[in-house]
């Protein structure tokens, strides 16, 4: 997986350079942070504009005892971190108004990378948590998605993966490109549109790796 791992990190990363340098996004709803490392979501954007406004959300109680890290905002921008669950969005929207963290009224984006896997597939959960959050933000914001999916993996690796879902060990639930685009419904997507995590928007000369050892799905959506 770790191949699959770096190329999620690295399209974070050209996720963030596209929103701030290309979109024009000033301010940055991160849900499922994960620890601090390099590149984080407001490094990336305040080093294209250092007034760029991020709040990081996570459930993780260890993530907060690292969110210093996250912290250290440029002097004209804004990062700041609260402690809540994706699966209850109406909390994080109003941890996002509260103070006025961020503008709801201007253009956000939201980040949902490496996430929503960790929402279990049926009931619509995934589809309802992303329109109530969607539905809160104003035309000429985005969503930015990241997802896992066992659909490159050889017959053998899907059982054994299936085996690991049954039995408990894995909490990540992999979606085809349907179920993962299903709760995007109604946003326009950006090109190059679904792809693997490596493929997105990469560099001249970046590794054509087997898309098994990927088994990250990506895009971005713009809100109409
Ligand atoms: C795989 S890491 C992704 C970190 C980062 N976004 C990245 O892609 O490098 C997933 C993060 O999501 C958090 N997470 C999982 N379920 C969550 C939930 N229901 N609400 C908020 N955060 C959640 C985990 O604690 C973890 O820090």
């Amino acid at each position: 997986m770790r191949a699959g791992i770096r190329a999620n990190r690295d399209v974070l990363r050209r996720m963030t350079e596209f929103l701030t340098a290309e979109a024009g996004i000033r301010q940055f709803l991160d849900i499922g942070t994960g620890l601090p490392t390099v590149d984080n979501t407001h490094e990336v954007a305040q080093r294209i504009a250092p007034e760029s406004r991020v709040l990081y959300v996570d459930n993780d109680p260890l993530v907060m005892a690292h969110a210093r890290a996250l912290l250290t905002s440029s002097s004209e921008g804004f990062t700041d971190y609260i402690e809540a669950d994706l699966r209850q969005p109406e909390a994080i929207l109003a941890a996002a108004r509260d103070r006025d963290r961020l503008n709801l009224s201007e253009p956000v984006a939201l980040m949902l990378i490496a996430v929503l896997h960790f929402i279990p597939p049926g009931k619509g959960q995934a589809q309802a948590i992303v329109r109530q959050l969607v539905n809160e933000l104003p035309a000429g914001s985005y969503v930015a998605a990241t997802h896992f999916t066992v659909d490159f993996m050889p017959p053998e690796e899907k059982i054994r993966y299936q085996q690991l879902l049954d039995a408990g060990i894995s909490d990540i639930w992999p979606r085809d490109e349907a179920a993962f685009s299903a709760p995007f419904g109604g946003l326009d997507l950006v090109d190059p549109g679904i792809t693997l995590v490596n493929q997105w928007r990469r560099g001249a000369g970046a590794d054509d790796i087997d898309p098994s050892r990927i088994s990250v799905r990506g895009a971005v959506w713009r809100k109409p």
